[in-house]
Parts: structure tokens; C-alpha cells; sequence
């Protein structure tokens, strides 16, 4: 008797001729049913009833699954996918989702986050940007924190405010081979801005839209504090972006974290780690203190089941060079805190798609189906 796993495997050689991936990865096999003779029904779940695919799939699908022993007749029949299961594929797929235009070519979204201010997320997102950048990566970073912009400051940038291209496309500055866009560009200094909500929106809307990102491996997105309005407008115009939430070791930073980690969870995004922040200092005489506790990023990251990317110490460096606008990493890679962020941004690349699925994913390997009509 062939069993489900075995007739799993052979649908995984049937592959989707335009997403071009296997349709059990794509969730697409609904059903297999095994009779006792060995007679095996499948059901296929497609994206469209008119689907024109159809009988390419009814062929794949016989022909993969009548190599298994013992397997007699095979059936196969079709229903569509509900719209929350096309909404899953669609996530599947990445790319699918992405806004067109300005970031049709942007590989990664990542966005830095944490419960609270001051625990180091633009610090993290801008040296995370420098480690990406000398790794060989095209980065860019969005300042999402409208009220507390830092970034243009940590990279040196000020005063200036971004040109706009012939095609109306604002173009990110750039310090250090990261294109960065930011808020703090278009007000005056230390101008509060008073930010109502359908501003807000369009004012994001406008970074991830009418900005010319062009290619980019990674656009880190640096978040304001809290799980407010921010975060649910990126939510909704990123749903493919992933999440890395930056804690302090203690345990109560940690109840404040998980709050964020919650929101992600509301607005199904990935969260992709954490990073744990301020985690001890290290005297020039190399006595160690645990100013803010410890233990708290692991702690979360193992009631989250995500990894946790890294520890990065307090180093005075690491705070001088945000001030001095340029990122730690740049000017001593040796400094530990900027070897613990170098770290967590290979953890990051480990995990990250290497190419754009869809528009030139892997060649599929198997059969391949003949598009029809
Ligand atoms: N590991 C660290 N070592 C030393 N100073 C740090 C460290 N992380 C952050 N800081 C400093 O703490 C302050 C707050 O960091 P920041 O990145 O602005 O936090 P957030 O963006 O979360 O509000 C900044 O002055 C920054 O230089
Ligand atoms: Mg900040």
C-alpha cells in the first residue's frame, strides 16, 4: 500500500508552470485519498476555477503519482482556493504581495521594532545597514520613526533635502553606499510634526511608493517605538516584510517587547529573530557588569520559537559614532559591539531568499508543465 508521504513526495515534482514551484509547497494539494486497493484520488486547489492549467495538472499529477509502488489507478479532481488560502499563497510568493513600482526590486524587507524607545533600534538599523553593505549587499533603510527620526543623523546626513528624478521619483540620499529616506529630510530641524492619521498613511505610502529604491538586497525599516498607527500602515502596505525586534536583557523589557511581537502576530508578519541590546559592558581593565540584567533575548526568543541574532553590548564607540554619523561598523569592525551586529547580520542573510521568487526563481526542477493556451 503506497502511503500519503510517499504520494506527498511525488506531488512535489509537479510543479506550477508560472509560479514555477512544486504544488505541495504552493499548498495546492488539497486532498489524497488512498484506497485499499491502491487506487489514489487527488485533489488539486487551484487559484481560479477557469484555471487553464487544468489538464496539464491532471496529466503531472497521474503520471508523478502512478510512479509510486503499489499504486493502481490514479483520479484527480479540482476545487478552487478560498480567498484566505490565495491570501497564504499569496505570502508564500513574497512578491506577489510587493507594492509595484518603487520596490519591484527589493529583495528583503525587514522592519526593527520593539516595544519601547531608547533601546537601541536606529543604532541597530543603521550598523546592520554598514555590516549588509560591507558584506557585498545593496541596502537601504526607511525611517519610519516620523516623531523620532534618527537616521539621517547617525549617517551624516542633514540640510540637504533629496532630488527628484525626471520620472517625479524622490531619490534616496546616500552615505556610505546606503540610500537612505527619511522624514527629517523635509522639516526643519526639530520641528514637531503634527502627524493625523491619514497623513501618516500617505506619507508612508509616498516612501515605499514614490521613492526610487531601485535594487535593493535588503530595505531595513526603522520603526517608531510602541505597535501604533506606524507599524499597522506598514503592515498593510508590506505584508511580506519580516520583523526583527531589538529587547534590552531584562525581564521586564522583555513584557514590553512581546507587546510588539504580539502586534506582529495581529498583523501576520514574520518575525524573523531578536536582538538583544545593552546586553552587559565590558571595562577597559575587562570586568563585566550586567547593567540591564540578562537572559531576556533569549528568554523571548524561545517563547517565540524565532532565533535570536545576536547580543550586542554597550560599547562607548557604538553610541560616539551614531552621534558622529557613521555607523560603528564602518569605522572598527573590531569593536565588540560591532562584531555582535556584523553577526547578526550574517544570521539575517542565512535566512533571507537569495533570489526573487517568481520573477526569476530557481529553474524548476522535475517535470515542467507546457503552459496551455
Ligand atoms: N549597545 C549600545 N552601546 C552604547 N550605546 C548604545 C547602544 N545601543 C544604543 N545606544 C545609544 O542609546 C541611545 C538610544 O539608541 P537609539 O538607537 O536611538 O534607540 P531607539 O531608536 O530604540 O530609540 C543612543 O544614544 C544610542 O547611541
Ligand atoms: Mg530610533
Amino acid at each position: 500500500m503506497p502511503t500519503q508521504d510517499e504520494i506527498r513526495t511525488a506531488l512535489t515534482r509537479v510543479i506550477d508552470p508560472e509560479l514555477r514551484r512544486s504544488i505541495v509547497e504552493l499548498g495546492m494539494v488539497r486532498s489524497i485519498d488512498i484506497a485499499d486497493g491502491g487506487d489514489v484520488h487527488v485533489t488539486v486547489s487551484l487559484t481560479t476555477a477557469g484555471c487553464p492549467i487544468r489538464n496539464s495538472f491532471t496529466e503531472a499529477v497521474t503520471r508523478e503519482v502512478g510512479t509510486v509502488a503499489g499504486v493502481g489507478n490514479v483520479s484527480v479532481a479540482f476545487d478552487v482556493l478560498s480567498d484566505k488560502e490565495k491570501a497564504a499563497l499569496q505570502k508564500t510568493l513574497g512578491r506577489g504581495s510587493m507594492p509595484a513600482g518603487a520596490l519591484a526590486q527589493v529583495k528583503n524587507v525587514l522592519c526593527v521594532g520593539s516595544g519601547k524607545g531608547g533601546v537601541g533600534k536606529s543604532t541597530l538599523t543603521s550598523n546592520l545597514a554598514a555590516a549588509l553593505t560591507l558584506d557585498g549587499k545593496s541596502v537601504g533603510i526607511l525611517d519610519a520613526d516620523v516623531w523620532g527620526y534618527s537616521i539621517p543623523r547617525m549617517f551624516g546626513l542633514g540640510g540637504e533635502r533629496p532630488p527628484v528624478s525626471p520620472e517625479r521619483k524622490i531619490l534616496p540620499m546616500q552615505a556610505h553606499g546606503v540610500k537612505v529616506m527619511s522624514i527629517g529630510f523635509f522639516v526643519e530641524e526639530d520641528a514637531a510634526v503634527v502627524w493625523r492619521g491619514p497623513m501618516l498613511h500617505k506619507a508612508l505610502t509616498q516612501f515605499l511608493e514614490d521613492v526610487a529604491w531601485g535594487e535593493l538586497d535588503y530595505l531595513l525599516v526603522d520603526l517608531p517605538p510602541g505597535t501604533g498607527d506606524v507599524s499597522m500602515t506598514l503592515a498593510q502596505l508590506l505584508p511580506q516584510a519580516q520583523f526583527i525586534i531589538v529587547t534590552t536583557p531584562q525581564p521586564t523589557a522583555q513584557k514590553v517587547a512581546r507587546r510588539a511581537a504580539q502586534m506582529a502576530g495581529k498583523v501576520s508578519l514574520e518575525i524573523a529573530g531578536i536582538i538583544e541590546n545593552m546586553a552587559g559592558f565590558t571595562t577597559p581593565s575587562g570586568e563585566r557588569f550586567q547593567i540591564f540584567g540578562e537572559g531576556g533575548g533569549q528568554a523571548l526568543a524561545d517563547e517565540l520559537d524565532v532565533p535570536l541574532l545576536g547580543k550586542v553590548p554597550l560599547t562607548m564607540p557604538l553610541r560616539a559614532q551614531a552621534d558622529d554619523g557613521t555607523p560603528l561598523v564602518f569605522t572598527d569592525p573590531d569593536d565588540p559591539a560591532a562584531q555582535a551586529i556584523h553577526h547578526a547580520a550574517r544570521g539575517i542573510v542565512a535566512m533571507s531568499p537569495v533570489e526573487l521568487p517568481v520573477l526569476q526563481g530557481p529553474a524548476p526542477t522535475g517535470i515542467s508543465l507546457p503552459m496551455a493556451g
